[in-house]
Parts: C-alpha cells; sequence; structure tokens
C-alpha cells in the first residue's frame, strides 16, 4: 500500500515557530530523571532520538514548576536548572528540525496514606505563588532557548482541578464555568506578559474529564475558546487521567491512570483508532466558528499515515498527537516521509510503558529489546528471513481462543520482534498486535465462535526490515 502524507508533512506556523511537519510528540514522562530533577543522559539520549527521528515539535515531559517533592521528575523551579536544559536543547536542534516546547506543570500534594490536598485547600497567597511559578518557569523556558512553552493544565494536576466541574471552591476560584477559569487564564496572561507576544504558549488540557460529574467536551469547547482568548497560540487536547477514579492502592500514593479515566488518557488495545478525536474535532470546529485560528493537537491511537493524513485534511484538528507510537519508534515521522511506513515498528498499546510510569520505573517501549533503555536504532537494509521451511504458522482454535504458533526468523543483525495480521475470512487483512522477539507464539483472545479467520505473521529487525508474509493459515474456535 502506498501512503500519501503530504499533510501531514506540510509546514505550520505557530506564532514565532514554524514546525516543519504536523506530527507532535505530547508530553511523555520518562522517569529517567532523578529526584533533584536536572536533565542527565539517559534524559538527553531520549529526547535528541526523538529530534533525530523528524517530528514537527517534541514537547518535552512535565517539568515541575515549584519544589514539591515528587518521585522522579524534571524541574524548572530554579535558574540552577537553565544550563541543563539549555545543553538539551542545543543538542536536539543538532539533531533535527523540529521545534521543541517544554511542559510545565503544578500539582498538590499526595501522600501514600491516599491523602492528596484539593484545590480547596489553597490560600490565595498559595494561588498567586502558582501563578508567579508558572510565570517564572516561562521565562526559563526562553533563557534556555526553547522555541515555546506548554502549560500542562490537562489530568490530575493543579490548573486542570481548578478547571474541573468537581472543584468545589466557593470563591472567585471555583463553582460557576467562568470562576473555574480564573486561575487557568491568569496563569496564561501572566505568562504571555512575562514572556512577550511572539513567544508561543501552549495549552494542554482535557477535552473530557471521563469521571463522573466532570466536564465533557460540551464545556471544552468553551474552556478553549478562553485559553485562546486569554493568549494561548495552540491548543493541545487529551483526556482523563483524574484522581477522583484512580484505585486505591495500599500503602502507594494514588496515581491518577488507573482508573477509567486513566484508560481514556491512554487508551489501551480495547479501544478503537483515534479514540478521543471527536473531542478535539468538537473543540476546532468551535473555535472556528468563533474566528480562532489557534492550531488544535489531536492525541490518542493515532498511529497510522492514512489516520493522520485523514484528520488533517477532513479539518478534525491541525496536528497529530503520537505519544505511544513514538515511543515505540522514534523514526516514525522520518520513514513514513521517506515513504517506508512498511518499516515502522508499531505500537501494540500493550500499556507496558504506562505500568512503568505508574511504578516510577524507567519508561521503555514493550516491544524494545529487554533491558534497553532507549529504542534500538540501525539503518540495516538487509530483510530478515523464515527458514528454508518457511514459518510453518500453525492456528488451533481449541481452547476458546486462537492460537498461533511459527518457526523463529534469522537476520544478520537481530529480529526483534512479529506482527500479528489477522482477517475475517474473505475480507482484508489487519495487523491486530505484535510481539518481541524471541516470543514465537500468539493467542488471539479476541476472536468468537462462528467466524472463519485467517492469519499470517511477519518477522521484523531492528531497523524495521519484515521477512515476507508467512504463508496463511485458518482457524476457527472449535
Ligand atoms: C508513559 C507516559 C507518560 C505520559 N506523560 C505525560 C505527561 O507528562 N504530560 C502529558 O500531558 N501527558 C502525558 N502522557 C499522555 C500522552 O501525552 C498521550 O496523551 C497519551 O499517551 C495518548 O496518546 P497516544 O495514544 O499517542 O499514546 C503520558 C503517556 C504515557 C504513556
Amino acid at each position: 500500500m502506498s501512503v500519501v502524507s503530504k499533510t501531514v508533512f506540510s509546514e505550520l506556523k505557530i506564532n514565532s515557530m514554524t514546525l516543519p511537519n504536523r506530527i507532535v510528540v505530547p508530553a511523555m514522562v520518562t522517569r529517567l530523571s532523578g529526584e533533584d530533577g536536572f536533565v542527565n543522559d539517559d534524559i538527553t539520549n531520549r529526547y535528541v532520538r526523538f529530534a533525530k527521528g523528524g517530528a514537527g515539535l517534541v514537547v518535552l515531559e512535565a517539568m515541575a514548576v515549584h519544589h514539591s517533592k515528587s518521585g522522579p521528575l524534571l524541574r524548572i523551579c530554579d535558574d540552577e536548572f537553565v544550563p541543563g536544559l539549555r545543553g538539551l536543547r542545543d543538542q536536539m536542534r543538532d539533531a533535527g528540525p523540529g521545534c521543541v516546547v517544554p511542559q510545565i506543570i503544578h500539582f498538590l500534594k499526595i501522600s501514600r496514606s491516599g491523602w492528596r490536598q484539593k484545590v480547596e485547600d489553597l490560600s490565595i497567597s498559595d494561588i498567586d505563588a502558582i501563578v508567579d511559578a508558572y510565570a517564572a518557569a516561562a521565562v526559563r523556558t526562553v533563557a534556555a532557548g526553547y522555541d515555546g512553552v506548554e502549560l500542562h493544565m490537562a489530568h490530575a494536576y493543579t490548573l486542570s482541578s481548578f478547571l474541573s466541574r468537581l472543584n468545589k471552591r466557593r470563591d472567585d476560584y471555583g463553582g460557576s464555568l467562568n470562576r473555574r477559569l480564573h486561575l487557568p487564564v491568569r496563569v496564561i496572561q501572566s505568562v504571555r506578559r512575562e514572556v512577550g507576544d511572539e513567544y508561543p504558549i501552549g495549552v494542554r488540557f482535557d477535552g473530557e474529564e471521563c469521571i463522573k460529574g466532570g466536564y465533557t467536551v460540551e464545556e471544552a469547547r468553551l474552556i478553549a475558546l478562553r485559553l485562546v482568548q486569554s493568549g494561548v497560540d495552540y491548543v493541545s487536547v487529551s483526556a482523563g487521567g483524574k484522581f477522583e477514579d484512580a484505585q486505591p492502592r495500599e500503602g502507594e500514593p494514588p496515581y491518577p491512570y488507573t482508573g477509567y479515566s486513566g484508560d481514556r488518557c491512554m487508551p489501551g488495545k480495547t479501544y478503537p483508532n483515534g479514540a478521543n478525536l471527536y473531542i478535539a474535532a468538537g473543540i476546532k470546529e468551535f473555535l472556528r466558528e468563533q474566528g480562532h485560528s489557534a492550531p488544535v493537537i489531536a492525541t490518542g491511537k493515532i498511529n497510522t499515515p492514512d489516520l493522520a493524513e485523514s484528520i488533517l485534511t477532513d479539518g478534525n484538528a491541525d496536528l497529530i498527537g503520537m505519544a505511544r507510537p513514538i515511543l515505540c519508534d522514534p523514526d516514525w515521522p522520518r520513514k513514513v516521509e521517506a515513504g517506508n511506513w512498511e518499516k515502522v515498528i508499531r505500537c501494540c498499546y500493550a500499556n507496558v510503558c504506562k505500568a512503568k510510569d505508574e511504578r516510577f520505573q524507567t519508561v521503555t517501549c514493550f516491544l524494545w529489546p529487554r533491558s534497553s533503555t532507549q529504542a534500538p536504532e540501525s539503518d540495516d537494509v538487509v530483510e530478515p528471513t523464515w527458514p528454508e521451511t518457511g514459518a510453518a504458522l500453525t492456528a488451533d482454535g481449541t481452547k476458546g481462543r486462537i492460537s498461533l504458533k511459527w518457526e523463529p526468523a534469522t537476520d544478520n543483525e537481530a529480529v526483534y520482534g512479529y506482527d500479528i495480521w489477522r482477517a475475517i475470512e474473505g475480507g482484508e487483512f489487519e495487523r491486530i498486535d505484535a510481539v518481541p522477539a524471541p516470543v514465537t507464539a500468539y493467542h488471539d483472545t479476541t476472536a468468537i465462535k462462528g467466524l472463519r479467520y485467517m492469519y499470517r505473521v511477519r518477522g521484523y529487525d531492528l531497523a524495521g526490515n519484515r521477512t515476507q508474509a508467512s504463508g496463511e493459515v485458518a482457524a476457527e474456535i472449535s
């Protein structure tokens, strides 16, 4: 299949920055930093790799604007962090043409007992300090040479909790929608005052809270409008990720991605592609109706060039956020632009990265070679091959699921994994999953009795070169 991605690879100007293409790596905590919050070699390697991969905009993982204690997290709460952040930007500039903006975050306190500070607990001077901390951090992003700054107003964190319909404050900062917007708007205005009119300011916020009583896209349209009216240059739409429905964990602080709202934030295997697209589309439509042209970023299981291109050409968003797909293969943009979609290592949404984040472990991809800290890199062009006798793919439907087995492929470097393809007999094949090598078996637990399925498998190496498709095998559940 030849994929035409003309719009994906077109430029976009956002205030003073020009993105070389429409692919955005949204912020993704790496847990590579220490608790000291300084940039280190592992962090640098992670982001240099993203820059090299060619994304139009890389948003650096959330970094704290204040000194509050947390697990491993980058910080931008003091001038002492600027030299490290500047060094990172310089190295990313040498590696690729994309723009880079740090995401800056304020969060409230939580404890292992399950207690968490709420927006209702903050005094007016606490609120003023949050405004000042964002403004000072934004000034540091300028000093460190970044192309812009992204204000984190999504998920379980302070500004999102002010925007929330569950904000229970009874003063100027809670209650009506306008009052819930008060602090986020103050933050934007004070950041704008500090960084000047030309410096790009983006906002990431939840287009739906995805919790009982939370707001939906209906209010999110108005929130986006007010944020843009207050001086924001782009709007990055996320969803969910709240404390309210987090699963309690004995002796552990709550993690806001363990409930349904967490699933909606990082939709796993069971969700359709483009799961949250309708939210970004609704927000964009409203902004345009109101005469605002601020670009809107859609994110959430957008993983193929066809889907990305159609989202842009249908006018549903201006930029495509791809977090886990680019963690999985940072070279996604570079490969697709060169017409090599077939060589992309494709995320299978196993959410092992999410589980690692939850446990404060280094965030890696399930499909990477075991014990790798970074995505593998190779420019090899030699395809892996099946044994002379072929892949010998077999399928067994006797245990209420369809179990596949095949022979390992071989490669001049290393076989890295296998894509699993499936069709309902007579229909088109789609790639349904992947397994990392040396695994050569797969259980399809989503097949149902009464349908006849066809399967095939393709192996891939570190550079994404694929084997020929294995022979096809038919199966049904007996
Ligand atoms: C390990 C991990 C860390 C994340 N960290 C952040 C973060 O720091 N800030 C943020 O706004 N979103 C964060 N996200 C959410 C992603 O930016 C993105 O919205 C989500 O993964 C859905 O997009 P995707 O389907 O392209 O992965 C994180 C996601 C993952 C998997």
